[in-house]
């Protein structure tokens, strides 16, 4: 099997944007060392901290974004960071190429339950001149590479540098990322749902519509029968996708009509949408390309719906949207 090292050579990547994603995989070991050692290490629950989108911080959230930032920071050609847990963008080297934007542990309520978690990471390059907010505001097709690590029963990375989406699973005898699937391929059909039903009288009318008849199953207009899965962390629920198929939604809801969108655009929908297109999936707002949103704010939240194509393209055509007619991407 080939090493993580041996497959960036082969896709040809640059020296040294693969530095740093064997920096950011070799962080993430010791992460998911951090993770497996549980109560045993005292990592579990919570710190008496809110990070700047008032959430709770785990004593874990923290501990892994200190080992992300020191590990770029050793990392010669990172120009700057954004995290999940840092209220304002971070600057690491002058000289640096890459911004790196990462959210250090998602899925963190998942921690206390021994659940999954996972660390999600997305690599632009650096603009010319002074690092402020707005040099990491580039639209998600300029990542040069998007990825994560999932802390579960066997630790995986998913990585994309625009060459097909790849799976790499930790040998833990050896401490080292294998290839375990060179060329990720999403069904483009699916039975199998994640959405937190909980929020359904707060979606908008097509989302409702949607899951509504869905749930018809195959005495509904869909004619087909739909089972739903929900991890808690859009991690482990995008991994399940990759791995058999599926749709994943976090829809606009108005249940705090300050915070219509949950998930984060430039460490969790960013990334994780280059992973399904480069997968053969799509990944949309209900309203267009996840990937074309122009940023505006670090911290900005979208609403996500990705995973199997002709899924993806069945919950748009019911926003109005019909998208079945575009060529495929990957
Ligand atoms: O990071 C946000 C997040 O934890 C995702 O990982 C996950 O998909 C979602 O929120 C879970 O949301 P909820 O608490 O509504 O189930
Ligand atoms: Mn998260």
């Amino acid at each position: 099997m080939q090493t993580l090292t041996q497959t960036l050579t082969k896709q040809a990547v640059p020296d040294s944007l693969s530095q740093l994603i064997l920096r950011l995989a070799d962080c993430s070991k010791d992460i998911s060392q951090a993770v497996r050692h549980g109560a045993l290490a005292g990592v579990l629950g919570a710190t008496e901290q809110e990070n700047v989108q008032g959430e709770t911080q785990k004593k874990l959230d923290v501990i892994t974004n200190d080992m992300l930032k020191d590990a770029l920071k050793a990392e010669g050609n990172v120009r700057g960071l954004a995290s999940e847990e840092e209220d304002y963008v971070v600057e690491v080297n002058k000289q640096g190429e890459f911004l790196v934007c990462f959210d250090p542990l998602d899925g963190s309520s998942n921690i206390d339950i021994n659940s999954l978690v996972g660390t999600i990471f997305s690599i632009l390059p650096a603009q010319d001149g002074e690092l402020t907010e707005a040099s990491f505001l580039q639209n998600g097709r300029q990542q040069l590479t998007a990825g994560y690590v999932l802390y579960g029963p066997s630790t995986m990375m998913a990585l994309t540098t625009g060459q097909g989406t790849q799976l790499y699973t930790l040998n833990p005898d050896t401490n080292e990322f294998l290839l375990t699937d060179e060329a990720v391929n999403i069904s483009k059909d699916t039975a199998e749902f994640a959405i937190n039903m909980s929020n359904q009288r707060f979606w908008e009318a097509p989302m409702q519509t949607y899951i509504s008849e869905l749930l018809l199953g195959n005495i509904g207009p869909r004619e087909k029968s739909f089972n739903m899965r929900w991890i808690a962390a859009m991690v482990g629920d995008v991994h399940r996708v990759l791995c058999r198929g599926g749709i994943f939604m976090y829809p606009t809801d108005n249940k705090n009509p300050e915070k219509p969108y949950k998930l984060r655009l430039m460490y969790e929908a960013n990334p994780m949408a280059l992973l399904v297109e480069q997968a053969g999936g799509k990944a949309s707002t209900g309203y267009g390309d996840i990937l074309d949103i122009a940023p505006e704010e670090i911290h900005q939240r979208v609403a996500v719906i990705l995973g199997s194509a002709n899924e993806v393209d069945a919950c748009l055509s019911y926003h109005g949207l019909d998208y079945s007619n575009e060529p495929d991407i990957a």
